[in-house]
């Protein structure tokens, strides 16, 4: 015939142009394991349920494995003129096993099989982005416990604010990437309902039995409307919206690393495992796994962005617009990945340096609030009084190229004649951490129950 897969209607093939713009195969290959799954579930539901022999479902069985073999051995031949994975599988299945191949496409349609093909594979995807956050929760947890007294500044407007500990920092992300995971795993949970038996669009007038396909691929029930069912993409949206939140905050935290890393702060060393040379500045150690895990975000939201838009008016059910899909989840899902490996190795790696951390602590009059709050409780000034005085007490050590520790007691009381020795016990960083000891605060303790508190959680 003059075309490939529908000579039936068509007397001429299509244009060259007609076929590249059309064919999917380039990319939709990546989904193979998952049609041949799906192929294989439905040929044992039709043999269960007596639309084909079983004679013919065990031929069909053994035609796929021997094409997913040839897949895996690299030996398949993919043809764009046959479109799309599955087309290029069924083919294939004709060849090897002749005739009852043709028997497989039996109530079902390339529409049912994609949506089936697509959320088996986002599935994958939301299992390894699970296992990838846990193993970064872990890897931060590890820091955090090293850590957990250690002092550094804490930071608004990237201006010292107050002191805060490294295990607390650390533990900041456990709570942004913790939220991922309860993300990731509420949209597995909402995604595992099984499109396949919707046929093109309207369901099937043969007896099928959905309820076995769904159980066979893992699924928790069939999806209960078939024109939702080919038309639903929301499960590669939220698959991209996990996917821009965990990048987003990975983001962040590369972004930290790379100012962390500086030789003007200092507060971390990454390992060379982690880093990269200059091929004309000798001295040069950069952060360029943080500046590209920094980056990936772009992509990653930029293929939300770009998934929404394609299923932004669509009328229901299938168009073909669907399938610009794959390759948006496809890249993002490759990237995300790879900066969550890669930010895992970081952080494990990395040293978070003690002697640094602790005397930028003490820097940028890190321990204003405690002496504001200090005039409060021994004093008992209004707040807002004790902010001014204390503000008085930053500029006069500014104005002396000093930290507030180093002011004397007769200059503190030039300010407010009732400050008395006591003041100095509240300028220290260490003493600044352990007294924020409220739930979630800072102190060394509070931040060791948190760790706890994630460890049984990972449990
Ligand atoms: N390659 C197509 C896709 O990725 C498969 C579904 C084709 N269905 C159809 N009615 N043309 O969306």
């Amino acid at each position: 015939t003059s075309n490939k897969m529908w000579g039936g209607r068509f007397a001429a093939g299509p244009d060259a142009i007609m076929e590249a713009i059309n064919a999917s195969i380039g990319f939709d290959k990546r989904m193979a394991a998952q049609d041949i799954a799906g192929s294989r579930a439905h040929a044992a539901m039709l043999a269960a349920t007596g639309i084909i022999t079983d004679s013919d479902a065990e031929a069909i069985r053994e035609g796929l494995l021997t094409i997913l073999s040839e897949i895996e051995g690299g030996t398949f031949e993919f043809s764009t003129a046959l479109e799309d994975i599955h087309m290029n599988v069924e083919a294939r299945l004709k060849e090897v096993i002749g005739e009852p191949a043709g028997r497989l496409h039996t109530g079902r349609s390339r529409n049912d099989q994609v949506a089936t093909d697509f959320k088996l594979w986002v599935r994958d995807q939301l299992d390894a982005f699970e296992g990838g956050l846990v193993a970064l929760i872990q890897a931060l947890l590890g820091q955090a416990e090293a850590g957990a007294d250690w002092v550094m500044p804490g930071f608004t407007h990237l201006q010292t604010a107050q002191p805060v500990t490294w295990g607390h920092h650390m533990m900041a992300y456990v709570e942004m990437l913790g939220r991922d995971l309860s993300r990731v795993r509420d949209a597995r949970a909402r995604m595992n309902e099984s499109p396949l038996g919707a046929a093109a669009l309207a369901g099937t007038s043969f007896p099928i039995d959905r309820e076995m396909t769904a159980q066979a691929l893992g699924f928790d029930r069939p999806a209960a409307n078939s024109l939702d069912a080919v038309a639903d993409r929301d499960f590669a949206l939220e698959f991209l919206s996990c996917a821009s939140i965990c990048a987003m905050h990975l983001s962040r935290f590369a972004e930290e690393l790379v100012i962390w890393s500086s030789a003007q702060f200092r507060f971390v060393t990454l390992s060379d495992r982690f880093s990269t040379g200059s091929s004309i500045m000798p001295q040069k150690k950069n952060p360029d796994a943080a500046e590209l895990i920094r980056a990936k975000v772009g992509r990653i939201f930029g293929a939300n962005t770009a998934l929404m838009l394609v299923m932004k008016g669509l009328p229901l059910t299938y168009s073909k617009d669907m399938q610009e899909d794959k390759e948006q989840v496809f890249d993002a899902a490759d990237n995300l990945m790879i900066a969550l490996a890669a930010m895992e190795g970081m952080v494990r790696d990395m040293t978070g340096n003690r002697a640094e951390l602790a005397a930028a602590a003490g820097s940028g009059f890190s321990t204003a609030t405690d002496l504001a709050d200090w005039l409060v409780r021994v004093l008992g000034l209004p707040f807002r009084d004790a902010h001014h005085i204390t503000g008085t007490l930053v500029g006069m050590a500014e104005k002396q190229g000093c930290d507030l520790p180093d002011l004397t007691l007769a200059q503190m009381q030039s300010v407010h004649a009732d400050i008395n020795e006591s003041v100095f016990d509240v300028l220290g960083v260490e003493n600044s951490v352990n007294s924020r000891m409220s739930y979630g605060g800072t102190a060394p303790a509070q931040v060791r129950a948190q760790i706890e508190r994630w460890k049984g959680l990972l449990a």
